[in-house]
């Protein structure tokens, strides 16, 4: 004969089991693996969810994840009351470590072949939802009761980071918000469902007194992993750029826009036609790129730009040095040719002081510019 209790206990089991579920015997043997279920009871968990070490699940949590579909929390995870996660039809969820998610009701959805990436140390409070493709890069947060459809945040360092430049991308507010990007270091404030003038700001503009420049910087080959912090950058210093080299066009400044040229950079640089190279501070944010296009019997044409805050510092200088030396000990290069326009004292100054030499002027879409040449 089983007691009243017995009966109740094995009742919820065989509920949470015909639906794929774990019970809460279960919920609570994973301690064994170092996850904590402070309620389970009211802690509903898939057999398929695949949980790491060390996370933390308050009362109230859903985690959902059907035969078609794959879910996956990483170490370290704190999931707040009322959290729900949920994978279905062949969606996918990935949450890297640790990552607070909750207060209030935050949602993470992926219906039919739909995919949401999340990385480490993101930040989803206040009610935040999260569905469609979304990828929320490393230290990005979603700070509000914002529906965010299909973005992408920059990843970037922890929101606790001294440099607010470096800091993964931002969304708050109240609203809905689809198909954004926010670069590392900015913020896209005051979330309205009318995002046609998103313009996301700097993340810097309320900490204006935080240290800048950081250890480092070092060169990095330009991968995809670079597309949010390569956009703040560039947008940041879209006005400062412009006064010295042609505008990139308001396209590029677009999510998608920007998500094309980047991948077609990537495809350039498979193929050997270029070399890509960004200047990364110990902090993790963009501060430069130097770049080799149109590589082509043993040469290639040199560019570079340098963030407005950090210049003047010998920046350029060492990178353009260094990717000489990669030039020609990587890429298997013997000269590298450069042009500037006259009245660019700065990139003059660079050219002379890294070994390339004036060969003569000429004209780029009218303009007259100086051709330097530097055999390697
Ligand atoms: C050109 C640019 C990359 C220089 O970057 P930077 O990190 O400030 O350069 P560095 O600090 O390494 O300085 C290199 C040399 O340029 C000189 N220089 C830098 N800025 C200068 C300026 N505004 N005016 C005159 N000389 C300048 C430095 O004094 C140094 O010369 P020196 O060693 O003889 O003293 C940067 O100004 C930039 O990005 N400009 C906008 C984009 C651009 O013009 N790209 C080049 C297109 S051809």
């Amino acid at each position: 004969m089983t007691t009243p209790d017995e009966s109740v206990h094995a009742r919820l089991d065989r509920l949470r089991r015909d639906r794929g579920l774990l019970t809460p015997a279960e919920l609570l043997d994973l301690a064994e693996h170092g996850v904590t279920v402070l309620d389970p009871f009211s802690v509903i968990v898939s057999r398929r969810v695949e949980i790491g070490p060390d996370n933390v699940l308050h009362p109230g949590v859903v985690i959902e994840c059907d035969e078609r579909s794959h879910c996956v929390l990483g170490p370290g995870n704190v999931l707040y009351g009322g959290t729900r996660i949920s994978a279905t039809d062949g969606g996918s969820i990935t949450v890297g470590a640790s990552s607070l998610i909750g207060d209030g009701g935050t949602r993470i959805l992926a219906g039919a072949h739909e995919s949401i990436t999340i990385g480490d140390g993101v930040r989803l409070m206040d009610g935040a939802e999260v569905t469609g493709d979304s990828l929320l890069g490393h230290g990005s947060q979603i700070l509000g009761r914002i529906s965010a459809r299909s973005v992408e945040l920059g990843a970037g360092l922890p929101y606790t980071h001294p440099d607010p430049d470096g800091r993964g991308g931002v969304l708050t507010g109240t609203g809905r918000v689809a198909g954004v990007l926010v670069g590392t270091g900015e913020a896209l404030g005051e979330v309205s469902d009318d995002m046609s003038d998103f313009e996301p700001e700097r993340q810097r503009l309320y900490h204006p007194e935080a240290p800048r420049l950081g250890p480092g910087p070092t060169l990095e080959r330009l991968t995809a992993e670079h597309a949010g912090a390569v956009l703040a950058f560039e947008r940041e210093n879209r006005d400062f750029f412009r006064y010295s080299v042609p505008d990139r066009g308001d396209e590029y400044f677009t999510p998608d826009g920007f998500a094309e040229r980047h991948r077609a950079l990537l495809a350039e640089q498979a193929d050997g036609r270029c070399h890509f190279h960004v200047l990364v501070n110990g902090w993790g944010r963009v501060v430069g790129r130097v770049n080799l296009v149109d590589v082509a019997d043993g040469s290639a044409e040199i560019g570079y730009r340098i963030a407005e805050a950090d210049a003047r510092q010998g920046l350029a200088r060492t990178a353009v040095e260094e990717v000489c030396r990669l030039a020609a000990a990587s890429y298997g290069l013997s000269a590298l040719t450069a042009v500037s326009s006259l009245g660019n004292e700065a990139s003059r100054a660079l050219l002379a002081r890294t070994g390339f030499t004036e060969v003569g002027e000429r004209r780029v879409d009218g303009e007259k510019v100086m051709a330097y040449r530097r055999t390697l």
